[in-house]
């Protein structure tokens, strides 16, 4: 029994030695080569740990050098193959042969034989930074002469390993045309003292692989102090007789542009906040490197805003910026308004224009026109509140929004009509339905609290500061107690409704006449300025002002120490038991 076992076991042992000696059971590519691969001319190549798809399996590996057998042929060939980068394996092959030694075979390959690239497709750690950053001004060279007026130019994407080649056509050279393509940078590797780039190259007339598959050769210079890069770029998607960056399918000479020396920055009260929002959150604008950049994040990618020429003058700074988004780049306009401390507000031209100078003409920058995007802190601070007193509130509702009923303006009430209350012997009270308003009556003047029909329930707003344009003034607010579903900051804006009485109109908070009504309308993104306040907006009402804050209010009107001064005894009386207590 023993010996049986043994020989099965000494058996086992002598196959699997043949196999390796055989070479067949012990060659791996390596484990990272698994997945697939573009090579030009070929379909699709997948690669496992042991078979190339269109070549065969492997029998035997020795360095770099590969025994492959391909099973529908019958045949084997050597395979020397070299990676380049984690996304790109090069290799020269014999003719599939009878089957020889490993090293017999791999002799066969001679110096000028093809050499193939294999591309990896959807690399798992993406593509790789460019090796130039622009921008840059180039010529080109299609073969059939240099196009070099006017100057092509290359931009920097806002992700590195993406570069914008805006190509011009030059009158004098024939096959020069104007056109756009956008370069992905996938591999760059050096041989010897020649640099190599891999990339994707889109534009409109690409529809495949084999299209946008270029590999580049490329060398760095100096001259006349500014840095150059001559690149050659190959006519197919291989690297085939691409030998020096001055031959090729096309050749171009790069200069970097040099960024004008000018000090533009973005004027102090502005960066003094490095972080600026929209009210509704939805953007921040960051300032960073010296003042001079600002980047502006959303949902969408992120645009690179650098100060090209400020124009500062009485609490407004107009401003030329060159700005990147994705691949797009050009100049804009922006002109940032200085509201109240922690509130800014801004215009911005929609679109980019590729000369500076033209940025903030009228035709890109509408200023009339164009909306504005009011700006705070990320952390508010408490100010004093605007007209000051006491008010009622009349005809409160949330209008739907526009998109929703296009056609009809639709009010929404979220008053209860009057009539069910009063069929009820207990009227219901919607806390929703306020009816008065009391505006900076506490000691710190910062808050608003608006109370509803049982003089009871409080929805608090804190102040964060205002300012008046043209008769309309707007206030940034934020609840004190946020519901899960609503605004976190508000912008209030008022017009004045007039005087009751004299008809003269104070806004001065001391000579604040009573009568005198204000319309309101709230905005939760920005400070519209296309809103009709009491008309148009999120929520609209209208407040009549029945007294001072140190006035107790007349006849009809709540009194808000009437609210707050029971509660004020039932705290001090808890206070009292809590320290008897002790
Ligand atoms: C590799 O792929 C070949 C062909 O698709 C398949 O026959 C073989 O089993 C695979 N090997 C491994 C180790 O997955
Ligand atoms: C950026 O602006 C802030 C606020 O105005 C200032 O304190 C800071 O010194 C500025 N930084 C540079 C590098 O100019
Ligand atoms: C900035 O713009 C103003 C107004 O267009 C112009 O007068 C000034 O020369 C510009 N400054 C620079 C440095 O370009
Ligand atoms: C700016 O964009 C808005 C909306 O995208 C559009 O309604 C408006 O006409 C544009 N204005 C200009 C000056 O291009
Ligand atoms: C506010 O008053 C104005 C003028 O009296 C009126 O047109 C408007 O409809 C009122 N708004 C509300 C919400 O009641
Ligand atoms: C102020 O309002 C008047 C009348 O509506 C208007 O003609 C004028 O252009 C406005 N001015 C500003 C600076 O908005």
């Amino acid at each position: 029994m023993r010996a049986a076992l043994g020989a099965a076991w000494r058996w086992a042992l002598l196959v699997s030695l043949v196999g390796v000696i055989d070479g067949e059971a012990g060659c791996r590519f390596p484990a990272h080569w698994a997945g697939s691969w573009f090579q030009s001319g070929v379909p699709l190549v997948r690669i496992n740990a042991s078979h190339i798809e269109t070549k065969g399996e492997c029998l035997q590996a020795a360095g770099d050098k590969f025994l492959i057998e391909d099973k529908s042929e019958n045949c084997f060939r050597c395979v020397v193959i070299h990676e380049k980068h984690a996304n790109v394996l090069q290799y020269k092959e014999t003719y599939c042969d009878e089957k020889q030694s490993l090293d017999d075979l791999c002799s066969l390959i001679t110096g000028d034989a093809t050499l193939f690239s294999m591309l990896r497709l959807d690399p798992p750690a993406g593509p790789v930074a460019c090796p130039f950053k622009g921008p840059f001004t180039f010529t080109y060279n299609r073969g059939s002469g240099e196009c070099w007026s006017p100057v092509s130019r290359i931009d920097s994407c806002t992700d590195e390993s993406r570069l914008l080649l805006r190509y011009q056509a030059c009158p004098d050279v024939h096959g020069t045309e104007s056109t756009v393509e956008e370069l992905v940078c996938l591999a760059t590797w050096k041989e010897g003292s020649t640099r190599y780039l891999i990339g994707k190259v889109f534009h409109k007339m690409a529809t495949s692989d084999e299209d946008r598959y270029r590999c580049f050769v490329y060398d760095h210079k100096q001259s006349n102090g500014r840095s150059m890069f001559e690149v050659a770029q190959s006519g197919d998607a291989t690297c085939n007789g691409l030998l020096s960056p001055t031959e090729g399918s096309r050749t171009m000479k790069l200069t970097k542009v040099e960024n004008s020396k000018s000090r533009c920055r973005y004027p102090n009260w502005v960066t003094e906040h490095h972080q600026w929002h929209t009210l509704d959150l939805s953007r921040s604008y960051h300032f960073s490197h010296k003042n001079a950049t600002l980047r502006i994040s959303h949902s969408g990618p992120e645009m690179r805003v650098i100060c090209h020429n400020a124009t500062e003058s009485h609490h407004q700074v107009t401003i030329v910026a060159h700005t990147t988004s994705g691949c797009n780049s050009g100049y804009v306009c922006m002109r940032f308004y200085k509201r109240d401390g922690h509130v800014i507000e801004l215009q911005q031209s929609n679109n980019t224009v590729q000369v500076a100078e033209e940025a903030c003409n009228p035709e890109y920058f509408p200023h009339t026109t164009l909306p504005y995007t009011t700006l705070i802190t990320a952390t508010l601070h408490p100010r004093k509140c605007p007209y000051l007193g006491r008010y009622t509130v009349t005809g409160l509702h949330e209008n739907v929004p526009q998109q929703l009923h296009h056609h009809k303006r639709k009010k929404r009430a979220i008053v209860r009509s009057k009539r069910q209350d009063e069929s009820n012997t207990e009227p219901d009270c919607d806390v929703e339905n306020f009816e008065s308003l009391s505006v900076g009556c506490t000691e710190t003047l910062d808050t608003m609290d608006f109370y509803s029909c049982n003089s009871e329930a409080v929805s608090a707003y804190s102040c964060h500061g205002n300012w008046e344009e043209n008769g309309t003034s707007f206030l940034i607010a934020s609840p004190v107690s946020r519901k899960s579903t609503g605004a976190r900051r508000y912008c209030f804006i008022y017009t004045h409704g007039g005087n009751k009485g004299d008809g003269s109109i104070l806004y001065n908070d001391a000579k604040w006449k009573r009568d005198t009504t204000l319309h309101v309308s709230t905005a939760t993104e920005s400070c519209h300025r296309n809103i009709t306040p009491g008309i148009s907006g999120h929520r609209v009402f209208n407040l009549t002002m029945i007294g001072q804050c140190a006035q107790a209010a007349s006849t009809g009107a709540v009194s808000a120490t009437a609210v707050l001064l029971p509660s004020v005894f039932f705290i001090i009386i808890i206070v009292a038991v809590i320290s008897n207590l002790r």
